[in-house]
């Protein structure tokens, strides 16, 4: 279903994504010069890791947190099934492992005439980790001391993503959401930074708009739209 195009080097394969603007097209890069995170953070992306986009067209713009949650699983199962280790989700878009992070997804979405999203994977497969962010992140090959078949981890996670774009595209929100609760930090203790005020409390559910619930040691529940979570 899609098709890929790689370049040795790009800024980012978000960026290039938005200029290329093919729905079912996947923008890889061997390495990114400026990849991005989450709230215009840096994503270190040297030579050895997967660093992908997926350009997609939507129906609707609550799909586009549904994209970020099985861009999630999917990475989470072709990292089960490629290395076999269990990999845990921690909202809205990482795997970790023993607290530290594999993987990180940035969603980003172009409404114009199509509604398109671009949905941006990294993982850390066999690139180096700055010394600044080992206490942070983590590869694969560290962990399981080999190195890592980037091309059957991006092959399987481009399998599981097309069943569950089809999933979402059915409206299948519920067993999405089930799939993704099945490895998810649910139960742990974590505390919650967003823009204006900081909670902590435990990770209690997810609701139909993809939203976190933690319930605070008053047994009172919030929601949480936005933010980063650390778990404790
Ligand atoms: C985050 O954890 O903050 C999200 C990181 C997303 C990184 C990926 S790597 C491929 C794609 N291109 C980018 O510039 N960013 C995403």
């Amino acid at each position: 279903m899609f098709k890929t195009i790689s370049f040795k080097r790009l800024d980012s394969t978000n960026d290039r994504a938005k200029q290329i603007l093919e729905p079912n097209t996947v923008i890889m890069a061997e390495e990114q010069l400026k990849g991005k995170g989450r709230f215009n953070r840096n994503w270190s992306s040297s030579k050895g890791g997967i660093y992908l986009s997926l350009i997609l067209e939507i129906k609707d713009a609550k799909d586009l947190s549904y994209l970020t949650i099985i861009a999630a699983i999917s990475a989470q199962k072709a990292i089960k099934e490629v290395c076999n280790l269990s990999s845990v989700i921690k909202w809205p878009n990482d795997l970790l492992y023993n607290n530290k992070k594999l993987c990180g997804i940035l969603t980003e979405s172009m409404i114009g005439k199509k509604k398109l999203a671009i949905v941006g994977i990294g993982i850390n497969t066999n690139n180096e980790i700055p010394l600044s962010l080992s206490k942070k992140s983590i590869s694969l090959n560290k962990l399981l001391k080999k190195k890592i078949d980037n091309k059957k981890i991006v092959s399987s996670l481009l399998k599981n993503f097309e069943k569950y774009f089809k999933l979402l595209k059915n409206k299948k929100y519920s067993k999405i959401i089930s799939d993704w609760k099945k490895n998810f930090f649910l139960g742990s203790n974590i505390k919650v930074k967003t823009m204006n005020k900081n909670y902590s409390g435990i990770a209690y559910d997810i609701d139909k708009d993809c939203f976190l619930i933690i319930k605070d040691k008053y047994g009172k529940k919030i929601t949480i739209k936005e933010g980063d979570i650390f778990l404790e």
